[in-house]
């Protein structure tokens, strides 16, 4: 399956190493021999129609800070002129999440998308501002569009309500859906500042290079969206939610709720309406996850309120989740 992939970060370099070490196994279980025939990342591309070496692509990118000095000829060609010219099944797109214009990732998924190419999106900027159009152009272009690492990261939240849950009708739902949130929030019930547990945060990596869109809930609004509109049918973009974060959260107001046996959480739910928001929760609750950690409960009509817990971030974990989603391509192209 060839495949250009758009971005490469932690997430991209993730991946290729993935298919690097699982190639064998990935061919006898499944059928699938992953040719990588073209990276974009900031600063330049690499292009081989015959497959890149991808031992090669991150050594490059380790040294060069680019994938640009693959080859000699320093290839400048973008994103969007490698879909435009190099012949792919799938597009994997990472680049980072823009809440703005959702670019250069828009213009990535929608001329893949209209090039007859299978897009898998990691990067959440375009599903929060155009998801239900882009499933449109994907439905009218006979495209599969997957995004199970978008929401909860290798953790298949997206695939445990919709495949898991199929028949039963979803009602309501609320999560933590921002792990960096949730780690500052932890840390400042335990006695750190806000300041003292953003930086702790910060030291560890954990926070996005804009920190806003952690600390002022943007990420947990977009991944709200895709929930929204996957799960229950909605037709919503990001300005639909009611949306804040976490900078007005004082200690004394954690220690307020730690007397009453709860924790303050930034919590996303749908319910008769979007908000994401801080939120006090019951310790014994088990959306009360702590540290990184995300959660999600799920209420349906017959089958009570069901909570998943993991890991919503992380290279590897984001990178394995986007191999279920070109697993399930794969299988659905055998299926055809
Ligand atoms: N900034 C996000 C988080 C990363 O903290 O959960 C994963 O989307």
């Amino acid at each position: 399956m060839r495949i250009i992939l758009c971005g490469f970060g932690v997430v991209g370099q993730s991946l290729v190493k993935l298919f690097d070490s699982r190639s064998d196994e990935l061919y006898a279980k499944y059928g699938l021999k992953p040719r990588v025939v073209g990276v974009f990342d900031s600063k330049g591309s690499a292009v081989d129609k015959s497959g890149l070496d991808l031992y090669k692509l991150v050594e490059v990118k380790k040294k060069f800070g680019t994938v640009k000095n693959y080859s000699k000829t320093k290839n400048s060609m973008s994103g969007t002129d490698m879909l435009k010219n190099i012949e792919a099944e799938v597009l994997i797109e990472t680049t980072a999440s823009n809440y703005k214009d959702a670019e250069p990732g828009m213009t990535h998924i929608t001329t893949a998308m209209k090039n007859s190419m299978h897009v898998i999106s990691v990067n959440k900027g375009p599903l929060a501002l155009a998801f239900p159009s882009l499933l449109e152009l994907a439905i009218y272009n006979q495209v599969m569009f997957k995004f199970s690492g978008t929401v909860g990261g290798g953790t298949p939240i997206l695939d445990y309500a919709k495949n898991s849950l199929s028949g039963e009708r979803i009602t309501s739902f609320a999560g933590i859906l921002n792990g960096t949130t949730n780690y500052i929030l932890t840390n400042m019930a335990s006695g750190l500042s806000f300041e003292e547990a953003l930086k702790d945060a910060k030291d560890k990596g954990y926070v996005e290079a804009d920190e806003s869109l952690d600390l002022d809930g943007l990420d947990a609004a977009a991944k709200l969206v895709i929930l929204a509109n996957w799960i229950m049918g909605m037709k919503v973009t990001l300005p639909d939610i009611d949306c804040s974060g976490i900078r007005k959260v004082t200690v004394k107001d954690i220690g307020k709720a730690a007397k009453k046996n709860c924790a303050i959480k930034l919590i996303a739910s749908c319910d008769k309406e979007l908000i994401v928001g801080p939120k006090e929760i019951p310790n014994d609750d088990p959306l009360c996850v702590n540290g990184t950690l995300n959660a999600i409960a799920f209420t349906s009509e017959h089958s009570g309120t069901q909570t998943i817990i993991g890991k919503g971030a992380g290279g590897m974990e984001t990178a394995s989740s986007i191999l279920r989603d070109l697993l399930d391509i794969r299988q659905e192209i055998a299926r055809d």
